[in-house]
């Protein structure tokens, strides 16, 4: 984020003449208050409904009579210095209050958890992260910018950057995967997309990256929960992908929930003010998670909330959110000598250079024409849309070529999630318009499928088994879509069992039965656990949560209209209990083997069902002659690959490497580049890649990169496991 001179004079001009009451007030972003209807805070009802004594029912019996309280005469007296806010009209309306009626004029800070999409829902980040595609990850964090910042959002809470390998944890889904190198590239790739047109103020938003950091390590994949991360594991996997947005230019990042080693990430010095600001140079400002100020004081970290408080301010947390801690105390920890003025100035200062760079002190008002750009969803926004869908889709087996469908073929479409288009759209999507989803039922009709569609029961109840029968009848082949409702990942959705949820595996045996061939078609949050299907059902494609087009891209990989390319971005496992299993996981010294006194378990073979970056497509392709030169300054990788089947595809040609002995234990494998190559039947193509040799070294403990001479294994392959090696001595 550059300024210019003026733009800096000018932030420090207001600094110099604003009260410290008016720069607490820049520092805090306050929960959503509701009126009428009830007389309770927002943030109750939601821990009310939380804990069991609302239902979800009452809620919305409650809701009918109320609207939000915008807060105006706070805004006027410049206590808010942002807001969540969807509504150009409304979003005009405070801007104008904070610009001409405040003292100060300072314009908000409209934030909102756009986290893959606004109005065109594209699918989830594990999902999109399957695609491989650098271009698309930008293309739709730019879509997104620019259909929100349409309705008055500037500050995306994401990208979520969280590198999660224990698939029990909900939140899962919001993050690319478990890889740091792919994750690293999907990070810079969004803060682009997000923040990097600037020559419109429409075209872009601030970025906000979250959560810093660790929050997927979570014991148990239990969400909230303590992390205990070893220092290594911080710099070179944890931290990775924050590293890499910050130096693609994010503006702002939020700490995470978690303990991380003892300290809460909200309060964590070492984390906020020298990694993410000193050591990594971010210039902008740091968000608290909602509430989580307060939180520190249930962790045991704070005596009460004005301890929370000036912790928090004092490790670098710059803006509060949901619990008004720095409005109520921060002015007197100030004046009382516990926090030095420069903090607060210093946090101001971000939090204004932000607003400076995303234009809102010219012209922070959304015109008509922009709102009116939006009323309908344009034609290209649906098009990424459903291209990103298309690619993420992982075709995960395919016996006996049963897909793609054969034309004429009847299908019986079962399952009801099917027809649940707005349970399969994924977690944090909450600004598309139901007009525009597309079930997986549409999607076919849209197609022109012969088929009839057969619900057989809700998801996670009783099945119907007379229509079990119809369905069974009807066909000459079943599609089953079965998985998770958008409800059972993201925040607060931890599964200690992630099979396939309630009757639905004894749906895919019960359809098995009649001897037809059927197809499982998985929607979900995060890896689930797919050992029985694995063995017992002959094509299994993974869709996961889809956005809107989930029907339209479903389908046509289906038909074969358009070729699976999806790589894994997560490795999936046999079962729950062999939960966290990455493919980058390091040696151990006794690696599994035949022999009893080994590390693996007694009733289960070692390693993913199926692989990080796996992915099958309907045609095949063969890796030969690999090599590896080292060069002065890097290696070079080539492998040559052939399409050997009888379709045009493309494949993602991964690239890994391992540092065969080193002062700290490196993982088996690591990822390093990745290609994609389209080619034709019979074509081959030599595919190269160029990796920089000082990427081959890592972190210690002390964050100390180091590159240590030695023998290093290269690795070409079409997915984690099977792949070509070459070994080579690298001195640096
Ligand atoms: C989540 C964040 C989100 C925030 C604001 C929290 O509960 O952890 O990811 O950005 O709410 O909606």
């Amino acid at each position: 984020m550059k300024l210019t001179k003026e733009q800096e004079n000018r932030i420090e001009e207001l600094i110099r003449e604003m009260t410290l009451e008016e720069k607490v007030g820049q520092m805090n972003l306050p929960s959503i208050s509701i009126v009428g209807g009830f007389n309770i805070p927002f943030s109750e009802m939601i821990e009310m409904m939380h804990d069991g004594r609302l239902t979800k029912e009452q809620v919305s019996e409650m809701m009918k009579d109320s609207h939000q309280d915008y807060q105006e005469d706070d805004i006027r007296a410049g206590r808010i210095g942002a807001m969540m806010v969807t509504d150009a009209s409304v979003v005009n309306r405070l801007q104008e209050i904070a610009l001409k009626e405040s003292r100060r004029g300072i314009p908000l800070l409209i934030g909102l958890d756009v986290i893959h999409g606004f109005y065109s829902v594209y699918p989830i980040a594990l999902a999109e992260a399957c695609s491989f595609d650098e271009e698309l990850f930008e293309q739709t964090a730019a879509m997104a910018a620019r259909e929100s910042r349409s309705a008055g959002v500037n500050w995306h809470f994401a990208p979520m950057l969280d590198i999660a390998r224990d698939a029990r944890w909900g939140r899962c889904s919001e993050g690319p995967g478990e890889d740091p190198y792919l994750a690293s590239v999907f990070a810079a790739a969004k803060i682009r997309g997000l923040q990097g047109n600037t020559d419109s103020y429409e075209n872009y938003v601030a970025a906000c990256v979250k959560h810093f950091a660790g929050y997927g390590a979570c014991e148990g994949g239990r969400d909230y929960n303590t992390t205990a991360i070893p220092g290594h594991l911080m710099y070179n996997v944890y931290l990775a992908p924050f590293e890499a947005a910050v130096k693609s230019g994010a503006v702002t990042a939020m700490a995470a929930f978690n303990d991380l080693n003892g300290t809460p990430c909200t309060v964590n010095r070492k984390l906020l003010r020298e990694t993410l600001k000193e050591r990594f140079g971010m210039n902008g400002f740091v968000v608290s998670d909602a509430n989580a100020i307060r939180e520190c004081v249930v962790h045991g970290a704070a005596e009460n909330d004005a301890d929370a408080g000036i912790k928090a301010v004092t490790a670098g947390m710059d803006m509060d959110m949901n619990t008004a801690i720095y409005l109520d105390h921060l002015a007197q920890a100030v004046n009382e000598g516990k926090v030095g003025m420069d903090i607060v100035d210093d946090a101001v200062r971000r939090i204004l250079r932000v607003k400076m760079w995303l234009g809102l002190f010219d012209d922070p008002y959304i015109k008509a024409e922009t709102v009116e750009r939006y009323k309908a969803l344009p034609d290209e926004n649906r098009a990424l849309t459903r291209r990103a869908a298309e690619e993420s889709i992982v075709l995960l087996k395919n016996d006996n070529d049963i897909l793609p469908l054969k034309p004429g073929q009847k299908i019986s479409l079962v399952g009801a999630l099917a027809d649940m288009p707005a349970d399969t759209v994924g977690a944090w999507a909450a600004s598309f318009r139901k007009e525009d989803l597309v079930s997986v039922r549409q999607g076919f009709e849209n197609g022109g499928a012969e088929f009839k569609y057969f619900a057989c029961g809700e998801p996670e109840e009783e099945l119907n088994y007379d229509e079990i029968q119809e369905a069974c009848a009807y066909g000459d082949v079943i599609v089953a879509v079965v998985g998770e409702k958008t409800a059972m990942s993201g925040e607060a959705s931890s599964r200690s069992d992630i099979t396939l949820p309630g009757e639905q595996r004894k749906l895919l045996e019960e359809l098995s039965a009649c001897g037809k061939p059927v197809v499982a078609v998985l929607m979900n949050g995060r890896a689930l656990a797919l050992g029985w299907e694995a063995e017992n059902i002959p094509a299994v494609v993974e869709a996961w949560h889809l956005g809107i087009e989930t029907g339209n891209a479903v389908y046509s990989i289906l038909s074969g209209r358009v070729m699976p390319q999806g790589k894994l971005s997560v490795s999936i496992p046999r079962v729950t209990g062999q939960c966290p299993v990455y493919y980058n996981h390091p040696n151990t010294g006794r690696p599994a083997s035949r022999s009893k006194f080994t590390s693996k378990y007694i009733d289960l073979p070692n390693g993913a069902l199926y692989p990080f970056g796996y992915g099958l497509t309907y045609t095949s392709f063969e890796y030969a002659g690999f090599e590896a030169t080292v060069g002065d300054d890097a290696v070079t990788c080539t492998v040559t690959v052939k399409n050997t089947g009888s379709r045009k595809g493309t494949e993602t040609v991964q690239f890994y490497s391992r540092d065969v002995a080193a002062s700290i234990v490196r993982p088996v494998k690591e990822l390093k580049a990745f290609k994609k190559v389209q080619l034709d039947p019979g074509e081959e193509a030599a595919v190269s890649v160029s990796i920089g040799l000082d990427r081959l070294g890592f972190y210690d403990n002390d964050g100390e990169y180091r590159l240590e001479d030695g023998t290093f294994l290269f690795y070409a392959g079409g997915d984690s496991e099977n792949c070509l090696s070459a070994e080579k001595y690298i001195a640096f």
